[in-house]
């Protein structure tokens, strides 16, 4: 069954302890760090991990939209991340290769991502580094967008990869995630969804998670 991951860039922050509550029927806790470079927007970043930290015992799922991310993710590592995922584009070859072995080395799964324009050839020569392939459905950086239509090719494209691979390599999607996108994602091979705007908008968000497993 897929997983899925609500992403706390759409809850009120100013109660995120009760808002993180509210998703505990959800399988991850999508954390979204954006640096205001490699995208163009600013999140939240370690601190607000460190505080969430103990208030969910859900795995946290950190999507780092920064660049050069080898200068961060031992952090993200241990205040508390179980996956942390970076941007094949955020560095050169051999850093994100580092990236990912410090990562691995923290005994952490470990993830890399794609924006929309860049293929998912791009992550083959890391392949066998990575427990998480992360697709994006829209341009990172805001939650709310609508879903691309080249996003289920791209799905495909991961899941044969994974297949040929035969690793245990999750492959997720990321953005514009509703019960109609969430299928097409299904169908295409995704094994975790994030959903923020969707989630945190429906009036039984439990509710909409089960919706968005498809059962
Ligand atoms: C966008 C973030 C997403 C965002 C998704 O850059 O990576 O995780 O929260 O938001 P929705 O589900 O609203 O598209
Ligand atoms: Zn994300």
């Amino acid at each position: 069954m897929v997983k899925i991951a609500p992403s706390i860039l759409s809850a009120d922050f100013t109660k995120l302890g009760q808002e993180v509550e509210s998703v505990r029927s959800g399988d991850l806790l999508h954390f979204d760090v954006m640096d205001g470079v490699f995208v163009s927007n600013i999140s939240y970043g370690l601190p607000v991990l460190k505080a969430l930290r103990p208030v969910t015992s859900l795995p946290m799922d950190v999507h780092l939209m920064i660049t050069r991310p080898i200068n961060f993710v031992e952090r993200f590592c241990d205040l508390g991340a179980d996956i942390v995922t970076v941007h094949v584009e955020a560095d050169e070859p051999e850093m994100i290769r580092e990236a990912l072995l410090r990562i691995k080395a923290r005994g952490k799964k470990a993830g890399l991502s794609v924006k929309p324009g860049t293929p998912v050839s791009a992550c083959e020569p890391y392949a066998g580094l990575l427990d998480n392939l992360l697709i994006m459905a829209v341009e990172p950086g805001f939650g709310g967008q609508s879903f691309m239509k080249n996003a289920p090719e791209k799905i495909a494209q991961a899941a044969a990869l994974v297949r040929k691979l035969g690793t245990d390599c999750d492959v997720e999607v990321d953005g514009g995630i509703n019960r109609e996108t969430a299928r097409l994602c299904r169908e295409a091979g995704a094994t975790v969804l994030v959903a923020g705007s969707h989630i945190f908008k429906a009036p039984d968000r439990a509710e909409e998670i089960r919706f968005l497993r498809g059962i």
